[in-house]
This record gives C-alpha cells, sequence and structure tokens, in this order.
C-alpha cells in the first residue's frame, strides 16, 4: 500500500445483524463479524474496544495507555428496539446493525449509514463530522493545525529516506510518530478520540470525502476511548492521564543545545566550549553525533578522536556543559565484536520469519536489531547501555533511527518474539520499547536522578520516557511555518517536551533565517541547533556580529524564562496541559480556530515570530532598519510589549514590525512569570533566588509555584511543595502575597517582585508566609530579548 492511499469505504462489508452474547455485542454479516465491548475507564473517559471475532490474535499489543486504566469497568449492554445501549455517567455509546452513535459530554457523533465495517482484518469507523468545525492533534504531522480537511498516515518512517526527492516541501505524509489522536471540535465543544491500535491506521479528517471523517485500521484489535470535553484542555489532560505525562527533566535540559553531524574529535568539542564563551552565549549540552564511534559500532568510542571521552565529559561538566549521545539501534553484524556477540548469545534480535537474524543495512553496514518487546533483550540492552553510559560519563542519550530505519532492507520482515509476531503489530512501537529499556539503564545508574532522552520515532505513550524531537526537517521557511503546528499539535497529543531541529538539519541555512529560528523555537520545550553534515556551519556565531546578536537574544531569553518554562513542565506534569498551546486551549473564538502562527507559552507568554524574510513576505524600513511586518491577534485584554517596553490593548489584531533582533512577545495582564536575574554560566544556575515578574495593569495576577529539588525524583512521591503567589492593585500599592504549602521545606527560594503596571503604582506591601514588609518602588533594569527594560524594583532587598 502507497502513503496516502486508503481502503475505499466501498470495499467494505458492512453488517446485517446484531447479538448480544454477554457483554459483548457482536456485528455480523457477510465477510464480517465485529465483536464489540464498552467500558468505563475513568471519570470522563469511556472505552470501546472492536475485535474481528475470526482473528487469531486477540491481544492488544500497545503498550500506549497506562496499565492501571487497561483493564476498566466492563459496561453490560443494554436491549433498546434493534439496537443496545452503553451507559455510563461519562457518555452513552448506541450500537445498531448499521451505526454507532455517541453522546459524551454534550458532543454527539454518529456513524455515517453502513459507516461500520470490514475488508479483511481491516476495521473502518465512518463518522458523520456534522457541525464539526476544527479537528487536533494527530501527533507530529506536517501542514497545519487543524486537520479538518486533512488525512494521516499512522505509520512511523524514516523520513528523509522514504521522502529523498521531496523532503523540504511542508506536506510530506506519514513521519516519524504514529499517535492516532484526534480532537474533534463543535463551536465550543471538544471531544477527544484515540484509536488505541499499534498498527498502521488512517486518520483522514474529511480530506477523501468531505462531512466525513475515517478511521481505518489494517488490522489488530481497536480500542476506541472516548474522552469527554468540554473544553479542550479536559480533553488534553484526560489523555494525558490516559498515556503519562512527561516526568520532569533535569534543568540543564531545559537550556540551549547545540549539535551537528558530527562534532569529530575532542578537540572540536573544546573549541566548541571556547567559542561559546568567546560569544558570551550560555549553552546547556553539546552533542555527539554517530562519528564518536568507531566504525558506527554501537557502544564503541574512535579512539583517535576521543582517546578519553569520560575525562572530555567531565570536563565539560566541570564548565557547567553537559554530553548527549546518539544512539541507533543497528548493531553492526560482526562476529568478534562483543555487542553483536553478547546480543545473539541472548538471543536479543529480531528474527525474519523462519528463525534467522534479521539484517538491515544502516550507518554500519549490515546490521541487526534489538527486539525490544523482548523482556530479555530489553535486559540485555540495559545492561550494555548502562555500561556504555557510565564508562563515558555521558549524561544525556538520543535514540535515533528507530522508526526503525532498516536501508534498503525491507521492514517488513524483521519480526518480533523470535520470528513469531509479524512486524507490524510493533513497527510504530519499535521506538517507544526502545525508550523503554533506555530510560530504564538510565535509571539503573542513577535511581534518584532524572535522565534525559530524546527520541526520533515516538508513538502514543513515549512521552513517558523521552522527550521528541521532529527529525529531518530543512533549512527554509516553509519548515519554520511548519514547525508551529507541528509542535503545538504533538502538545496537544500528550508529548509536550518536544521541538524542531533550530536552523534546520537538510540543506543550507540563511542569516535571516537562522535568527528567526532562533527566535521562533527559543521557548520552544525543546531548543537545539542542528545541522546535517552536508549542511553549511550554523552555530550562532558562524554569520557575523549581527546575527550573533540577534540570536544571543534569543537564547538569553530563554535562560531568564527557564524558571518559568521549569514551571510549566511541573504543571504538565501535574495536569497534562502542554508547555506551548494554541490560542485556542485558553480563547473561544472563531478567530482562533485555525491560529498556528503563533503561540502561548504557559497561559502568559504570547509569542508571534517572524516567519518569512528575504522578500517572502511584508517588510519595511523604518528610521533605516530593515523589518518584517506580520499580524498579530492579542486576545482580549492588555498585553505587554516586552520589545517595546509598553501596554497593548487586545481583543483585535494589530501589525507589527521586527527588527531582526526583535522577537514579538508579548505578557499578559494578570500574569506572574517567574525569572532567572543571575549570571548566565551555560546549565549552571541556581534557583534559590527567583524575581517574580508580576504584570499588573488592571488585572490582579496568581500563579502556583512548585518548590522541589530540581534534581531528585523525589517529587514523584509528594515531597514538593506550592508557593500560592497573588498580586493585587490597591490604589498606588501592589500587594503580594507568597504562601507556601505542602511537603517541602519553608523558604528554600527567595522571591523578588518586578512589577509592570500603571505609573501611579509606588509602593509594594510584601507577605510571604504571613509577615509583611513594605517597600517603595523605583525603575531598575532588567534584561528581555535584546533590550534593556525599566520596571518597578523594590527600593531595597526583602528581608526574608
Ligand atoms: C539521522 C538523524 C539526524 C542525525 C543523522 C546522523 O538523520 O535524524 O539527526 O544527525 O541521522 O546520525
Amino acid at each position: 500500500m502507497f502513503f496516502g492511499q486508503k481502503i475505499h469505504p466501498l470495499n467494505f462489508d458492512v453488517p446485517e445483524t446484531l447479538t448480544l452474547t454477554g457483554d459483548a455485542v457482536e456485528l455480523s454479516g457477510p465477510g464480517v463479524r465485529l465483536q464489540i465491548r464498552c467500558a468505563d475507564i475513568a471519570d470522563g473517559c469511556l472505552r470501546l474496544r472492536f475485535e474481528h471475532a475470526a482473528s487469531a490474535d486477540l491481544r492488544q499489543h500497545s503498550d500506549a495507555v497506562l496499565p492501571e486504566w487497561r483493564a476498566g469497568q466492563p459496561i453490560a449492554p443494554r436491549r433498546e428496539a434493534d439496537a443496545v445501549r452503553f451507559d455510563a455517567a461519562t457518555g452513552a455509546a448506541c450500537l445498531s446493525a448499521r451505526q454507532l452513535r455517541l453522546e459524551v459530554a454534550g458532543f454527539n457523533l454518529e456513524t455515517v449509514a453502513a459507516g461500520i465495517g470490514a475488508c479483511g482484518d481491516a476495521l473502518l469507523l465512518n463518522f458523520a463530522l456534522c457541525g464539526v468545525d476544527g479537528c487536533y492533534g494527530f501527533g507530529e504531522r506536517t501542514r497545519r493545525l487543524n486537520k479538518l480537511g486533512d488525512s494521516a498516515d499512522m505509520l512511523t518512517v524514516d523520513v528523509v529516506a522514504v521522502f529523498r526527492h521531496t523532503y523540504a516541501r511542508d506536506d510530506y505524509d506519514p513521519t516519524y510518530v504514529a499517535i492516532p489522536f484526534a480532537i474533534l471540535k463543535t463551536g465550543e465543544r471538544f471531544l477527544g478520540l484515540f484509536f488505541d491500535n499499534p498498527g498502521r491506521a488512517v486518520l483522514d479528517a474529511g480530506k477523501s470525502q468531505p462531512g466525513e471523517f475515517w478511521y481505518q485500521s489494517f488490522g489488530g484489535v481497536t480500542d476506541l476511548y472516548l474522552l469527554a470535553g468540554p473544553t479542550l484542555p479536559e480533553v488534553v489532560r484526560r489523555y494525558a492521564a490516559l498515556t503519562g505525562r512527561a516526568p520532569l527533566p533535569p534543568l540543564w535540559a531545559l537550556g540551549y543545545h547545540q549539535c551537528r553531524w558530527s562534532y569529530r574529535s575532542a578537540t572540536e568539542f573544546r573549541q566548541l566550549v571556547a567559542q561559546f564563551a568567546a560569544a558570551d552565549l550560555p549553552v546547556s549540552a553539546l552533542w555527539y553525533d554517530i562519528d564518536y564511534m568507531d566504525g558506527f559500532r554501537l557502544f564503541t568510542w574512535s579512539r583517535q578522536a576521543f582517546p578519553d571521552p569520560a575525562a572530555l565529559n567531565r570536563e565539560l561538566q566541570a564548565a557547567g556543559i553537559r554530553a548527549v549521545a546518539i544512539i541507533d539501534p543497528g548493531v553492526k553484524r560482526e562476529p568478534g565484536y562483543a555487542v553483536y556477540d553478547s546480543g545473539r548469545a541472548r538471543r536479543a534480535f529480531c528474527q525474519t520469519a523462519s528463525g534467522r537474524e534479521y539484517v538491515g543495512r544502516v550507518w554500519p553496514g549490515d546490521a541487526v536489531f534489538p527486539d525490544f518487546t523482548l523482556e530479555d533483550a530489553r535486559a540485555w540492552w540495559v545492561g550494555e547501555l548502562t555500561d556504555f553510559l557510565r564508562q563515558s560519563a555521558v549524561d544525556g542519550v538520543w535514540l535515533d533511527m528507530n522508526d526503525p530505519a532498516t536501508g534498503y532492507s525491507r521492514a517488513e520482515d524483521m519480526r518480533f518474539a523470535h520470528g513469531a509476531i509479524p512486524h507490524d503489530r510493533y513497527h510504530n512501537q519499535y521506538a517507544h520499547f526502545m525508550a523503554c529499556a533506555s530510560r530504564a539503564a538510565c535509571d539503573e545508574i542513577d535511581p534518584e536522578g532524572r535522565p534525559f532522552l530524546l527520541t526520533r520515532s515516538a508513538c502514543a505513550g513515549t512521552q513517558r520516557y523521552s522527550a521528541v524531537w521532529t527529525g529531518d526537517n530543512a533549512s527554509n521557511w516553509k519548515h519554520l511555518r511548519m514547525a508551529l503546528p507541528c509542535s503545538l499539535n504533538l502538545g496537544l497529543s500528550g508529548v509536550a517536551f518536544n521541538g524542531p531541529d533550530v536552523g534546520g538539519f537538510m540543506d543550507d541555512v540563511s542569516v535571516e533565517l537562522l535568527v528567526r529560528w532562533h527566535q521562533a523555537g527559543c521557548l520552544f520545550p525543546f531548543f537545539r541547533n542542528h545541522a546535517s553534515r552536508h549542511s553549511r556551519q550554523q552555530e550562532p556565531w558562524q554569520f557575523g556580529p549581527e546575527a550573533l546578536a540577534a540570536i544571543r537574544g534569543a537564547i538569553r531569553t530563554r535562560y531568564r524564562l527557564l524558571p518559568y518554562l521549569y514551571q510549566c513542565f511541573f504543571a504538565h506534569w501535574l495536569t497534562g496541559d502542554p508547555l506551548i498551546r494554541p490560542l485556542l486551549y485558553h480563547y473561544a473564538g472563531p478567530e482562533y480556530v485555525d491560529l498556528d502562527d503563533q503561540y502561548l507559552v504557559g497561559d502568559a507568554l504570547l509569542v508571534a515570530p517572524i516567519l518569512h524574510g528575504e522578500g517572502l513576505g511584508p517588510d519595511i524600513i523604518r528610521r533605516g532598519v530593515k523589518m518584517q511586518e506580520r499580524s498579530i491577534l492579542l486576545p482580549p485584554g492588555a498585553w505587554f510589549d516586552m520589545n517595546r517596553g509598553h501596554w497593548l490593548d487586545g481583543g483585535c489584531a494589530v501589525h507589527y514590525a521586527a527588527a531582526l533582533d526583535e522577537l514579538p512577545l508579548f505578557v499578559r495582564d494578570g500574569a506572574v512569570v517567574p525569572y532567572y536575574a543571575g549570571p548566565l554560566r551555560n546549565s549552571c544556575m541556581d534557583l534559590s533566588a527567583v524575581e517574580l515578574h508580576l504584570f499588573c495593569r488592571e488585572q490582579a495576577a496568581r500563579f502556583d509555584y512548585c518548590l522541589d529539588d530540581r534534581a531528585t525524583r523525589r517529587y514523584e512521591c509528594g515531597d514538593y511543595g506550592v508557593a500560592g503567589i497573588t498580586a493585587e492593585i490597591d490604589g498606588d500599592r501592589l500587594r503580594v502575597e507568597i504562601a507556601e504549602s505542602g511537603d517541602y521545606p519553608r523558604e528554600t527560594v527567595r522571591f523578588t517582585p518586578v512589577v509592570y503596571g500603571r505609573p501611579e503604582l509606588r509602593k509594594l506591601a510584601l507577605t510571604v508566609n504571613g509577615r509583611t514588609e513594605n517597600r517603595r518602588l523605583h525603575a531598575g533594569q532588567r534584561e528581555w530579548l535584546c533590550r534593556e527594560w525599566t520596571p518597578l524594583v523594590p527600593d531595597h532587598p526583602m528581608a526574608y
């Protein structure tokens, strides 16, 4: 089957009769025998299970849903004339031989007539898109945020390998990630549909047949989870609860990362450290791409280029820089190479149907692939990876080529469980189980610590183990533009910790594109500059002082806002809210349905990057400075413009012109933004003193600041506190109250208010855990983007 091909609805057999057998409903007719069961999973979550009764394998092979939600509470079907109903507190499903009707939290959805069927092992569910005006999610995709009129092939692929001539376009499909999750919108009501089937499937939201939503899985069991709204955050949170939320990353992982395929020697790494220092740029991690290895042999180092990797990595650590190494699944098939020999002895590699070791062709040439679905193979991997990480003092793990890429060798011949399980059952989950095993290795090394893993391929649930980057993009404006909806939809699909290769991976970046990419991406959850070996160098200093200054502004802004980003990660872990959000996450109205060239970070910051340049969009010259223009939609309320240092009234679209060193960035009235004002020394950051930037023109502000050790996993057992922060305008005085609660020592963080308000504000009353101090406010300098601003700061430090 080609990419983009579908199963024509007329090729489906549709059932004619409905019978009840215990807690299952059977729909049958010539060529079709479907069994459908319903279970109450959790508040706001209902599951319909679809099985082909004739199938030999009725197991659910997906690992997407957390184990605690897998059983559910069976719901007995109730006969109603020629139909049956499954009723639960969350909603109801009503099934006749030819139709399925769903009512969940006020959202009604039904299949078209003859909209349930089968074609051999394939399953078709064909819903009417009545009144649906938006569709979101779909995981990592090209094109736009709103998927209405679009379709997605849920198959993980090595994009550049399969779209060799078209990877630079912005419409390829499939991608590296397969998450069959759709969020439908009708007016201001949302409903989540998670089609849990790890095999290949198609979601088509009215592309092939306008007005119809098609789900087509090609085999296996499908669990359709219905996730109630009515709001978008409720749907997203329920999906995140079901499939797992990203654990808190180490703070260093939130900084700026520098990568290239490949920095080739220890000398080059030392040079990079010096270059970052000379450029006055913080950097939190440097990355080893494949050339660190000896002939691309996994878990080895080229000793000529890297004579003592552990010493080098410790040297980097001493400079506040962490090291991340690429780990591919392909093990060089070379008798005598210890990793191959030990894996072979453990029968850890995937096999063909007849029991041969499956061989693909990747970087090391002929290669075999660990079968991560086997517990014993995972244990072998944990041992090998643990030794490697320990011996080379590497801090983070970069999982690549796990789509899985097999080169010219057909992937279908790679089977699992010693050849017993066909490839498609686990194809989309290959990276997931690799990430699971790799995280286990990190846990082995430091059971208390927080590992950092990044993966290229992923499926539903992989966010529990690893962050995701969006693969081999290209250095062009279309890919910069596309990066926003792609990361936003990934975030809505549970993968909060994600980001693109900043600057673009394939092809040559231009100076303007590199600057704009840094600005657009500097507040993405993951922020890494990476380029291919065939592309020109694109480190921040490669294009002269003007570009460097602009990029420095973006990178420093990220470091200043790291406490805020960290809090967004904490909020994600607690609630499932993504870090970056489309405006429709918080604002209702038709103007937000398709809006995807600007985004929110948490609920306080609005970023509207410049996504064009070089004559590709409107530009103007103002006072001799070239600026790019764009329209920005500011939701109702007042917004503080961090470039110009003044308030703008929202509820309208504004035309904005930004010079090369300007990123249009706004903060909403009523926001608290934790800000790091200390020295910028790579990943070294003492967050025991944090400024609270309070944006209070008309609105009172409130924020829950989570307090924890930022290093261990004790927060998972409840060892964290919350500083509840409120700020209220009272004439010429701002009353700020900080009240700590929870299971964490008090006052481990010293907060200093910094105020952006009306000119008449002169005084500050700060109450910390019941003790009040009064201060006068005066203008003080702070750095935001490339500018220095003078918000109001207390006249002398608070005494607590
Ligand atoms: C793949 C990765 C890319 C990496 C390259 C070499 O293309 O996606 O990030 O640099 O392989 O390892």
